[in-house]
């Protein structure tokens, strides 16, 4: 997955570069955006060094607009937990919801995963409240195989929380119905 290029309509997926660093800010300084994240609200500089650190690590990817060549958004995958099953993560720059651009980067990395990594499942976690989140994952043909009843905490808040378990096995992509 080295020098990883995928492309969809709008979108180009690919490698974090240092460059990326102030579209990065613009993402992981918003309070809203990082408020289901297992982080803290970074301030600007520690922003562009997460850029930096992310351009030397694999489990992360840079979504570009193509049409702009602005980064607006972060995914996630790796199997690091699991020994079959991959985990997908994802977060986009908060002016850019609504307008499917998640839906079709994570729609056309899970399609990469499924025909040019071979990966046979993969998984995704997401607070219950996190509609937005739970709604993407549906969508895309996600099944819901279970909850976390207060798996784990939350930094953004001191309410009790419950994680949903969803997952998908290839060729069930977009589906729904597996
Ligand atoms: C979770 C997150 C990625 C979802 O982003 P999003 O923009 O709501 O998701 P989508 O890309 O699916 O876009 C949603 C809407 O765009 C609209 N849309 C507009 N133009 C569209 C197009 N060309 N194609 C598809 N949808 C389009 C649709 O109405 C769609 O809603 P629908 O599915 O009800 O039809 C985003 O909220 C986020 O980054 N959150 C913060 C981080 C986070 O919580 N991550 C998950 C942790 S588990």
């Amino acid at each position: 997955m080295n020098n990883i290029m995928i492309k969809s309509p709008r979108l180009l997926i690919r490698r974090f570069t240092s460059a990326d660093g102030n579209d990065f800010a613009e993402i992981l300084t918003d309070s809203e955006t990082v408020f289901y994240e297992p982080y803290e609200i970074f301030t600007q500089e520690q922003a562009v060094a997460e850029a930096e650190k992310l351009s030397h690590d694999e489990r992360f990817f840079a979504v570009e607009h193509q049409e702009t060549g602005k980064m607006i958004g972060k995914l996630y995958f790796s199997n690091e937990s699991f020994s079959n099953t991959y985990e997908v993560g994802y977060t986009f720059n908060r002016q850019y919801w609504g307008q499917g651009y998640a839906s079709e980067a994570v729609r056309a990395f899970l399609q990469y995963a499924f025909t040019e990594m071979q990966v046979t499942r993969i998984c995704a976690i997401a607070n219950v409240k996190n509609k937005r989140s739970c709604h993407l994952l549906e969508k895309l043909g996600f099944q819901k195989e279970g909850v976390f009843l207060e798996n784990a905490y939350q930094l953004h808040s001191s309410e009790k929380i419950v994680f949903c378990y969803y997952s998908m096995i290839k060729n069930c992509l977009s589906v729904g119905a597996c």
